[in-house]
Formats: C-alpha cells, structure tokens, sequence
C-alpha cells in the first residue's frame, strides 16, 4: 500500500506533493497491478529459448501469457513463473481431442502434470475456425466436442474454476460490425457458434476473441470510411489514427452486441490477441505500431461503452517478429526484436499513478510511492 513517508522532497513543493499522492491514492484503487497478456508466437528461426523468454516476461513485468501450442520445452521453462498462461490447442488437434480418451491423455501429459507450479486460465481450443473460412473449415465440427471433452477432463480434476475452456474466435465471424449496438454474427455460423456459446454459459468460460482494428481498416475501407465519417472530425491521417481505441471499443461492442443476440448475454469477452505491425503493409511504421500499441495498454484498462469500467483482459499480439510467418506483414508484430530489445518503449504493467507521474514530469518522485 502507499507509504507516506516524504522524507527527501524539499525541492518539490508541499502542495504539488499532496496532490500528487491523492491522485495517486485516488487513482490506484481502481487499477490492479494486472499486465496486459503477451502472445508467445513461435514462428521464428532465430528467438530466444524459452526459458530466456520467461525471463524476459518476467523482467518486463509480464505476467500473462498466450502459448499456441503444449510444447514440453516452454512448459517446463514456465514452471515456478507464477505467469498465467492461456494453452493452445492447435487446429489440427482438434479431431483427435473429439474422442474423450485422448482429451483426458492430453490433459494430463500438458495441463495436470504441470499443475503444481504452472499457473493455467485458459484453455483456448482452436484458433480462428469458422466453418466458412476453406482454410479452418475442416475443423469446425470437432471444435465444440474437443471444448467439451477438454472440460470433462479438467472437471474430474476438479479445475473446471480455476481452468476455463474456451476457444479463440476472430472478427470474420461478425456480419454486422455497425453501428455497434446493431452488431451480429453472421447467419451461416450460427449453427456452429450458437452451441459453443450456449456451452460457454453453462461452463461460465470467457469466449476469446481475436481483435485487430488493423485489419478491419485495411480489409474493410468502406466501413472504416463509415466509421471514419462517424467517429472523425480530423481528416488527417493521424488524426484518425488517434481514434484507433474508439475502433476497438466499437469492433468489441459489436461483439458483445453479437453474443447477446445469440444467447450469450451473460459471457465475457477477453481480447486473446491484438496488435499493430510495424512494417509490411499499408498504414504500417514503427510510429503507428508503437502509437497502437501504448494507446492500447492504455485504454483496456477502462472497458467499453457497453461494459464500462471494467478492465478488458488484454493479450497483445505479438512477443517477437516471427520471420517465419506469410504473408510479409504477419513478420512484424513483435513488441521485441528475436534479439530481445525492445522495438517500442512501453510499460506492459502500465498503472494510472505512472501516467500522473509522467503527466506530472516528477521523476524523482519515485521515493514517495516506492513502497506500495
Ligand atoms: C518445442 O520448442 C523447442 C524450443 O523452441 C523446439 O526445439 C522443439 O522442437 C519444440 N518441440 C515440439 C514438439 O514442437
């Protein structure tokens, strides 16, 4: 908690001081020293180990963590982390995990054997399956038995609340997106997503969601020119690029708008992957990225128009640029160079009181706060 012991400030005038610490005071009780998540994309040639990778989580402060996959070499680098993890069952497992016998084997080989000292939330099973997409269509009808037997095997061992089972959507599978309070899903992937989502509620699992206002604007100009036209009074380039975070707001409000017309009303959303590339593509710069996003880390802390003052759990996509990945723009979402440095300056456990401080340009005010 905040240590009030102002000892060495004389050069710090009493009553900016005093305002400062109830600012600080007023504002730290409605954030948590919650991170945002980071993705661990490993589709690089040349990364880190994973273990030098937890240590890079841990030394930035990092405390949540989306896998891809149950690699024995990232879970036994994550034990005693105390870094929460959502595990990923990839795509072409799925068939496999729709008979019950293997689900229960492959929850004790990747989750229960790593139980004691690796700290699970989510089970995300499948990634982007939409039973219109050619490329992850195949998949779709072993999604929701896959989500079922996986939660059948964590309730035997009594996780089924500290485990959740999901699985990770992405935008494509909305029809409407605007305005948001109009937004729905698609007709033709209702008989695929009502199910799960009916599954969700009964589980009381978040649906994750992979969000890319980066995307929408460069797959949908006609919308975002809408969009634009509604929410943008700057014609500029980076004016628009400002109001970014009302573009997520609105892309995540459709979603929930979404879940409600379909019987999910009571379900939370958590954000399991967004990001900005830095090169590749239109509307890529290493400005624009970083802009992303520190804006972003920033404002899911605040919730949305639909769900306000509720922070939004937040996966950032991605840790590394992944030269492995096609096309060229998918390379760089990093938040890191593979050589481990930094490509933007951000603060991934990024508190109000810091913002103040900053706002404030107090650095040396440091010692004031330095026991909370
Ligand atoms: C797991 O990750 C390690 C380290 O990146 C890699 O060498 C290994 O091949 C991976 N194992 C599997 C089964 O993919």
């Amino acid at each position: 908690m905040v240590i009030l012991s102002i000892t060495s400030i004389n050069k710090f005038p009493m009553a900016a001081a005093m305002l400062l610490l109830g600012l600080v005071v007023a504002n730290f009780g409605i954030t948590g020293a919650q991170s945002v998540g980071v993705c661990y994309g490993r589709l690089g040639s040349n990364l880190p180990s994973p273990s030098e990778v937890i240590s890079l989580y841990r030394s930035k402060k990092i405390n949540r963590m989306r896998i891809y996959d149950p690699n024995r070499s990232v879970l036994e680098a994550l034990r005693g982390s105390n870094i929460e993890v959502i595990l990923g069952v990839p795509n072409p497992d799925l068939q496999s995990l729709a008979n019950p016998s293997n689900a229960a084997s492959w929850v004790q080989k990747n989750v229960l054997s790593f139980r004691s000292n690796v700290r699970f939330r989510y089970i995300a099973v499948g990634n982007e399956v939409s039973p219109v997409n050619g490329g992850t269509s195949g998949f779709a009808q072993f999604v929701l038995p896959a989500m079922k037997n996986i939660y059948n095997a964590i309730r035997s061992a009594g996780l089924q609340e500290q485990i959740k089972v999901s699985t990770a959507i992405d935008m494509t599978l909305i029809g409407n997106s605007y305005p948001p309070s109009a937004g729905a899903f698609r007709d033709d992937v209702r008989k695929y997503l009502d199910p799960i989502i009916g599954f969700l509620a009964y589980a009381r699992s978040p649906l994750l969601a992979n969000i890319y206002t980066y995307f929408s604007y460069v797959d949908n100009p006609r919308d975002i020119s809408s969009l634009r036209f509604t929410f943008f009074t700057i014609s500029t380039c980076m004016g628009w690029f400002s109001r970014i975070p009302n573009l997520f707001d609105a892309l995540l409000d459709a979603l929930y708008s979404a879940l409600e017309r379909a019987g999910g009303a009571s379900l939370d959303v958590v954000v399991s992957e967004s990001g900005w590339p830095s090169a590749g593509g239109s509307a890529t710069s290493m400005d624009n990225a970083r802009t992303y996003y520190a804006n972003l880390i920033q404002h899911v802390r605040k919730g949305t128009p639909k769900r306000p003052g509720r922070a939004i759990e937040t996966y950032l996509f991605a840790m590394f640029d992944e030269n492995q990945k096609n096309p060229e723009v998918e390379k760089h979402f990093g938040v890191f160079f593979p050589n481990k440095q930094p490509k933007y300056h951000l603060n991934f456990a990024s508190e109000r009181m810091w913002d103040i401080l900053a706002e404030y340009n107090v650095t040396a005010a440091g010692s004031l706060i330095s026991n909370m």
